[in-house]
């Protein structure tokens, strides 16, 4: 087990330069499969989650070559077969081999997904897109097989907007005979993405970025090369830390428009804030106003960001709300924020935020990556020594997280442990 020692309340300053984003990378790698030729992708974050995706393209027979930030990933010899759940059970994206196997094959059979803890974490509307395409699912305990004669485009309907959901049938359907529309479709940048990268291997994707998408079905695909966008995620906890104890801390090398309803809402509770064209400059102050947030599908309040922002919160004054919407179980670092001694209580999908309180240290755990971003930034103001174990959780989402504090002044080691 890894656990990271942070000693708190120094003061931050610095670039911190922000890595490709988790969460297009991760669809983006399993994406590649449906290429007719070599892929190159580059800002590829070094983080454990893309470990377990190469893990099973290697495994599926895939030739990839990895050098610093790029994957070169050559699906020419990918012999299509059963995933088994040791490596699928590893993270949540190993689903978007359902979506490009199932396109590129007409056959997928792999175990349900793994990932964080943070809510039940169905695949009914992966599965229903798959169905309205021609495939049938059958599943026997996890092991889900789906397959068609034929995939035909449909109109699929979602009725939550699903990230994963929305990657997974556009995958299907690339190459499918026909037009798919999926409608109420998710609309977060990481979707634009995945769209782009196929668009340049010749798919006929249009509409990603709103809440219609339409897929015309092409014969096939080529090989190419695509850039992973920045990681906005990783850039709002990076602006949120600055927030607590940057001194002039610059997050550079994202986009801005991204983290919109972040920065407004670090604006409205008094955060100092220069908007760059592709940077952020956060100053801290000793003390912020207390706002309310509910977590919301893209361009609403990220729910990824919604647990570091709950630390900011413990420095207003007053009473703040934060409401997660989302997932039903992603709170659990509430009770390890307490024992640094905020004040949060937690009723139904809100958590009420009595600040402003001083952070201490005291020995507490990742629970989930988020979780482990929000103690982070807890360990980071608090007064003396912080332990953070499991960091594993961590190091699944954020590339080089204590060499990028430490190079702004962060005191942060990481530890191996029996
Ligand atoms: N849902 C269903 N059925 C489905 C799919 C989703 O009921 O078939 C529900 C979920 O239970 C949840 C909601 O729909 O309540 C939204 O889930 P979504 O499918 O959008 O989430 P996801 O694709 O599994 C991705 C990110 C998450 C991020 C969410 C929401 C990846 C690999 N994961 O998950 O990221 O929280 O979108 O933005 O892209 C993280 O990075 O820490 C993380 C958890």
């Amino acid at each position: 087990m890894k656990t990271l020692k942070i000693e708190g309340n120094h003061p931050l300053s610095g670039t911190i330069r922000i890595s490709g984003a988790k969460n297009s990378a991760v669809a983006l790698i399993p994406a590649a499969l449906l290429a007719g030729d070599k892929v190159t992708i580059c800002n590829v974050p070094e983080i454990t989650d893309i470990d377990a995706l190469s893990e099973i393209l290697e495994y599926l027979g895939a030739h990839i070559h990895r050098a610093s930030e790029s994957i070169v990933i050559d699906p020419t010899s990918i012999v299509n077969k059963m995933i088994p759940e040791d490596v699928s059970k590893k993270l949540r994206a190993s689903y978007y081999f359902m979506g490009a196997l199932l396109g590129k094959y007409k056959k997928v059979s792999m175990y349900f997904p793994g990932g964080c803890s943070i809510g039940a974490r169905p695949i009914n509307l992966h599965l229903k897109g798959f169905e309205a395409l021609g495939a049938t699912v059958t599943n026997d305990g996890n092991l889900y097989t789906v397959e068609a004669k034929e995939l035909k485009g449909a109109n699929i309907y979602l009725d939550i907007a699903s990230v994963g959901a929305t990657i997974n049938i556009m995958l299907a359907s690339v190459l499918a005979k026909g037009t798919t529309t999926i409608d109420n479709a998710a609309k977060e940048p990481e979707i634009v993405n995945v769209a782009t990268f196929l668009n340049n291997l010749g798919a006929n994707i249009k509409g990603a970025g709103t809440s219609s998408i339409k897929i015309r079905g092409v014969e096939t695909l080529s090989g190419g090369f695509h850039e992973v966008i920045p990681d906005r995620i990783e850039a709002g906890t990076y602006a949120i830390i600055g927030a607590l104890c940057g001194n002039y801390l610059k997050i550079d090398n994202m986009i801005p428009s991204h983290l919109e309803a972040l920065t407004s809402k670090m604006e409205e509770i008094g955060v100092e804030l220069e908007i760059g064209e592709d940077y952020i400059l956060v100053n801290h102050a000793m003390e912020y106003l207390p706002t309310n947030i509910e977590t919301q599908v893209y361009p609403g309040f990220p729910t990824d960001l919604q647990q570091p922002f709950t630390v900011l919160l413990t420095q207003s004054k007053g009473i703040s709300h934060v409401s997660e919407t989302i997932w039903e179980n992603r709170f659990m670092h509430i009770p390890y924020l307490n024992q640094m001694g905020a004040q949060i209580t937690v009723e139904g999908e809100t958590a009420t935020i009595v600040g402003k309180t001083e952070l201490h240290s005291t020995i507490v755990e990742a629970t989930d990556l988020r979780a482990g971003a929000a103690l982070v930034a807890a360990a980071l103001k608090a007064e003396g020594t912080t332990t953070i174990k499991n960091v594993e959780h961590i190091l699944r989402g954020y590339e080089q997280i204590v060499e990028k504090l430490t190079n702004v002044g962060a005191k942060i080691e990481i530890e191996e442990i029996d």
